[in-house]
């Protein structure tokens, strides 16, 4: 019925939110489906482990690819039939993480036009653009404060310098303008529970305005 997604740097709190999001949409009484990217499918599982090992060459096009299939898979397998139930869907990364990472990380986007990236990602989606997205804006190196804290190991995207980071922001600085119609920025910045009342506000005003009749957006012009 609805499909939200959640974008943001790696440890711009966007997991917390979109957990959090999850937990009370449940707790009051709707059905979700919280699936994080790439995973949620046993093929695009398979393909994050790929894609996070540290130490594996991976050429730019090559990873376009290979984060491009396991959403694909993920649509097909699991997003799109949950959004035909009238499950609300949350997507912890969507296709703005490939263009922000593949495309102006690892400057992919400088040899393929946005267009050509555009609708690229409608095939890989089959058309399905997020109603809302929110992206939790932070400062690189705020985040990379809060991922070092993080017990995790660090994976290979992760073990990027801060200049990729930078890169990556402002291409998500850039889209926001963009499609400044689907797409929320938040103050990371702020705290949890203050960004998880905003976004909690948000989702209720769609579900109101939406009441029942709403559907995940396909064929329009974004991507
Ligand atoms: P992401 O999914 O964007 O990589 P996470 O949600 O996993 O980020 O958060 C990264 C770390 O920052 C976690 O330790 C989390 O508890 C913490 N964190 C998340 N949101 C905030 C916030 N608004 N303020 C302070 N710390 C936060
Ligand atoms: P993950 O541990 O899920 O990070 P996070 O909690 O920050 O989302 O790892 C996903 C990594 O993959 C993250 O570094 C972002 C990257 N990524 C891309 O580069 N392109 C993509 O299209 C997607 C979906 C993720």
């Amino acid at each position: 019925m609805l499909l939200l997604t959640f974008e943001g740097i790696d440890g711009s709190g966007k997991s917390t939110q979109a957990r959090l999001l999850d937990k009370y949409l449940r707790e009051n009484g709707h059905e979700t489906l919280l699936v994080r990217e790439p995973g949620g499918t046993e093929l695009s599982e398979r393909i994050r482990s790929i894609l996070l090992e540290p130490d594996v060459n991976v050429r730019p096009m090559a990873e376009l690819l290979l984060f491009s299939a396991a959403r694909t898979q993920l649509v097909a397998e699991r997003v799109r039939p949950a959004l035909d139930d009238g499950k609300i869907v949350i997507c912890d990364r969507f296709y703005d993480s490939t263009t922000a990472y593949q495309g102006a990380g690892r400057g992919v986007s400088q040899q393929l036009s946005g267009e050509w990236l555009q609708s690229f990602h409608r095939r890989v989606t089959d058309g399905l653009v997020p109603d809302c997205t929110y992206l939790v804006e932070l400062a690189p190196d705020t985040a990379r404060v809060r991922r070092d804290e993080d017990e995790a190991d660090g994976d290979r995207m992760e073990a990027e310098d801060q200049d990729f980071y930078h890169r990556v922001a402002a291409a998500y600085d850039a889209l926001a303008d963009e499609h400044s119609d689907r797409i929320q920025r938040l103050d990371g910045h702020r705290s949890i529970e203050a960004l998880h009342a905003t976004i909690r506000a948000d989702v209720e005003a769609l579900l109101g305005e939406d009441s029942g009749t709403a559907h995940a957006r396909t064929g329009s012009s974004d991507p």
